[in-house]
């Protein structure tokens, strides 16, 4: 019987990318992969390091694991990958014995080495900042990519050179690498051949996307985009996440020219205060953020725009939140992620004597994230009466019922049969509820 491995995944999409890499790897080295922990040969934590309650997580969840034994009985072999292995890497070992293996985001590719050294109690850590780990890794079968479904991810950028005063990428991820635009092209091939409709590309700075062209010059994002769009089968594409300073003329205008291009940008401002931004080291202004989210929606007027906040950066006052909360009342958006600032070792912001009191950052959170809900559901409401395009993604909570996205990515509920699952249909919209649409589907002949 083939071992069993259970990949768990914490944080961001890249990190759910980057687990389906170690899964191909992993069935190739004879593993089953299963859904859940008991019982497994194998557990691999693939980890975030984001905010300490993301990197907490990680320790808690390995203790609950000690006493983990896979199906023969046997204990179960744990290693721990992503950003926490990235950051700490020894001291996860000495912190937690019964780890067996640590290896960071840059150097999974070597994952059945690291596997082989482990059973031989090695208790390998692999945290290299490799640039070349896709020319190493296998390529997922057809029955792998069928199995995940009819979107995918597919990694176009890593890393990150902007070193925002408090976050941990540039530290986990390294610097930015593009992967050349061929080789992105084959795997968006190959997702397509196995059934993917839509790719949503990723990076941690994926508008700074410059990848080899093949001919001796980089291709810019918008240029990737475009080729991509000539992929037959390939219907949606969208890209995440951004930095404003990167927002460059090509891209904004391949919002009005490239129609397999989605209607959706998640563009994080962190702050609405010049002061705050300024502190953050993002480069750029409230004004030059709401100039260029007017730039980008002339493109593309129906554009769902979605953003990232911090409240309670060191030295963030009452007048500095304020001007978040304006800044997001003028800009309006359809969906948000809201953070608690949380200082994180090793960045210039942590070491800040200004820290804001955690029960004054709870209740600016409280306010922001109360503005932010109501502007999703006003963009939702305003959905409503509208007939949207919906790829059919997967069965939903009902019997009879399927769930998809509209092009601004809220999930669109209604009643089709399992076998549309990968079709583009109409639906009238009827009613929203929560974060979902639920409508009907608009029969050929109507909507023709
Ligand atoms: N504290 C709180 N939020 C953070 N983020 C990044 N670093 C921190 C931190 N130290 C948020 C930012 C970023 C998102 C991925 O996580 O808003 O855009
Ligand atoms: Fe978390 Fe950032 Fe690493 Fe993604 S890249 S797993 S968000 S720390």
């Amino acid at each position: 019987m083939d071992k069993r491995a259970f990949i768990k995944s914490y944080g961001c999409q890249m990190n759910v990318y980057d687990a389906t890499r170690m899964a191909d790897q992993l069935r190739a080295a004879g593993y089953a992969i299963v859904d859940e922990a008991d019982g497994a040969d194998l557990i691999v934590l693939n980890t975030c390091h984001i905010r300490e309650k993301a990197a907490e997580k990680v320790y808690s969840e390995l203790g609950r694991l000690k006493g983990a034994v896979g199906a023969s009985g046997a204990p179960t072999m744990i290693g721990v990958a992503g950003c926490v292995a990235q950051a700490e890497g020894e001291e996860i070992v000495r912190r937690q014995p019964r780890v067996d293996f640590v290896v960071g985001p840059q150097a999974y590719h070597r994952l059945p080495a690291l596997i082989a050294g482990a059973a031989r109690g090695e208790k390998p850590v692999d945290t290299d900042l490799d640039e070349d780990k896709f020319d190493h890794l296998p390529a997922p079968s057809r029955r792998a990519i069928a199995a995940r479904g009819v979107t995918a991810f597919l990694t176009v950028q890593e890393g990150c050179d902007k070193f925002c005063a408090f976050c941990v990428v540039p530290y986990t991820r390294g610097a930015e690498v593009s992967r050349p635009v061929a080789q992105v092209l084959e795997e968006a091939r190959r997702l397509v051949d196995a059934g993917v409709r839509e790719v949503t590309l990723l990076g941690q700075n994926v508008n700074a996307y410059h990848g080899s062209d093949g001919t001796g010059g980089t291709a810019s994002l918008a240029e990737l985009v475009g080729c991509l769009a000539e992929v037959d089968g390939l219907e949606r594409i969208r890209f995440t996440t951004s930095h404003p300073n990167d927002m460059s003329d090509d891209l904004v205008a391949a919002f009005a020219d490239e129609p397999k291009l989605m209607p959706y940008l998640h563009l994080p401002v962190q702050s609405g205060s010049d002061r705050v931004l300024k502190a953050m080291n993002r480069c750029h202004t409230a004004a030059h953020y709401v100039g260029l989210i007017a730039r980008i929606r002339r493109a593309r007027p129906d554009l769902a725009l979605s953003g990232d906040f911090i409240v309670g950066f060191p030295g963030e006052t009452e007048e500095d939140f304020e001007a978040t909360m304006a800044l997001v009342a003028e800009v309006g958006y359809a969906a948000a992620y809201s953070f608690k600032y949380s200082p994180r070792p090793g960045t210039p912001a942590a070491g800040r004597p200004d820290q804001v009191p955690p029960e004054v950052a709870s209740v600016r959170l409280r306010r922001l994230q109360g503005a932010l809900a109501s502007q999703q559901r006003a963009f939702n409401e305003a959905c409503v009466g509208r007939r949207l395009p919906v790829l059919l993604e997967k069965p939903g909570r009902r019997a009879g019922q399927l769930v998809g996205r509209s092009p601004y990515l809220q999930p669109v509920h209604v009643r089709a049969e399992v076998g549309a699952i990968g079709a583009t249909v109409d639906v009238d919209v009827a009613t929203a509820e929560g974060n979902s649409l639920f409508g009907a589907i608009v029969e050929r002949s109507e909507a023709a």
